[in-house]
């Protein structure tokens, strides 16, 4: 991702500051109203927010150190990712696409009491999850220099949301399969909408920055076992949501489930200290552990 994460796309004006005037009054979306924005299915987002110019001087500068780092984790904080992912291959467009766990309003949401950890997770815990998940990387330390750089960039795409405020779209859209996920149906819808791009190994093609990559679903350049992404729930309604790339929420939802159901069950790194999650229960029933 370029500079054009920090850009508007598309919308008229009058139609973002509408949608940004709703979302601040805390009024949800509806897919109607995002359709009568012409925004095109699956790629809406929160554009009242993409257009302004970051503030002049240092807390402009750790706003787009913050972009680059997100955008190309290896690159810029190599000392704490270990795979071949970066954050913004799940949290799309630099965490504004909704349905794609956002990073809009994220800011006045934590502390979150978690009870993967059963504790209260600051925001710079809930990245260190995804260092140590999604990037199977190393959790740093709450003044090192790269996170305080990702906080100011999250600080400034929450900046419109009110304190306390999810937004809508937060997360994942939670989905029920009509049926029990199947790998077994998975593996040929796989090889027929994901392969293509994503490989019949799933290693994906590339490294971040070439023009064709894309990042890899399973293998040792993947998220580990203990990352959000490798349960079914998660995974279902990230690929209905966004995938496959450029046809989003074209797939059903029980193929999305069958598709996720295959690919989740695929060998991934583990995760050594899997033994401490849900210390005090509340496991979901998709946790690969
Ligand atoms: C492989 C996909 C993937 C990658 C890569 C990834 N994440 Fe996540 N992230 C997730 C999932 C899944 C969740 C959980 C969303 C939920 O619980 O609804 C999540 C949640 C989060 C949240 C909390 C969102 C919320 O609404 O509470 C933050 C913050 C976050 N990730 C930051 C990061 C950062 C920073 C990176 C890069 C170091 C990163 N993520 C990389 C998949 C990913
Ligand atoms: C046209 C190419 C293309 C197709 C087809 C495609 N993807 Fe992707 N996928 C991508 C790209 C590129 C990204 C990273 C997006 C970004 O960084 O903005 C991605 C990201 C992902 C991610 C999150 C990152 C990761 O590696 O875990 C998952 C999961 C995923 N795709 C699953 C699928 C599944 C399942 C299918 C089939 C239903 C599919 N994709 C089809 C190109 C594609």
């Amino acid at each position: 991702m370029g500079n054009r994460a920090l850009k508007r796309r598309d919308g008229s004006r009058q139609g973002r500051s509408l949608k940004a005037a709703l979302l601040v009054a805390g009024v949800l979306f509806s897919g109607s109203l995002l359709a009568a924005d012409a925004t095109p299915a699956g790629q809406a987002d929160y554009p009242g927010w993409r257009d302004a110019p970051l503030p002049d001087g240092p807390v402009g500068a750790a706003i787009d150190r913050g972009r680059l780092i997100l955008s190309n984790a290896p690159k810029y904080a190599p000392a704490y990712s270990g795979n071949a992912l970066t954050c913004t291959n799940c949290h799309l467009d630099g965490g504004r696409t909704p349905a794609a766990a956002p990073w809009v309003g994220i800011w006045g949401v934590f502390p979150e009491y978690r009870p993967r950890n059963a504790q209260i997770n600051t925001l710079s815990d809930r990245i260190n999850d995804c260092f140590e998940r999604s990037l199977n990387g190393k959790r740093m330390p709450h003044d090192a220099p790269e996170m305080t750089a990702i906080l100011t960039y999250m600080q400034w795409v929450s900046r419109e949301v009110p304190t306390g405020k999810s937004v809508p779209g937060r997360g994942f859209q939670r989905l029920e399969a009509p049926e029990p996920a199947s790998a077994e149906r998975g593996a040929p819808l796989y090889a027929q909408h994901c392969a293509s791009c994503h490989g019949d190994n799933g290693a994906g093609r590339g490294a971040i920055g070439d023009a064709a990559y894309v990042p890899p679903l399973w293998g040792p350049g993947s998220f580990n076992i203990g990352a959000g992404m490798a349960r079914l729930n998660n995974a279902a309604a990230f690929i209905k949501a966004n995938m496959p790339q450029g046809q989003a929420r074209t797939l059903d939802v029980q193929t999305a489930f069958d598709i996720a159901a295959y690919v989740t069950r695929q060998p991934r790194p583990d995760f050594a200290r899997k033994a401490e999650d849900w210390p005090k229960g509340g496991k979901p029933p998709d946790a690969r552990y």
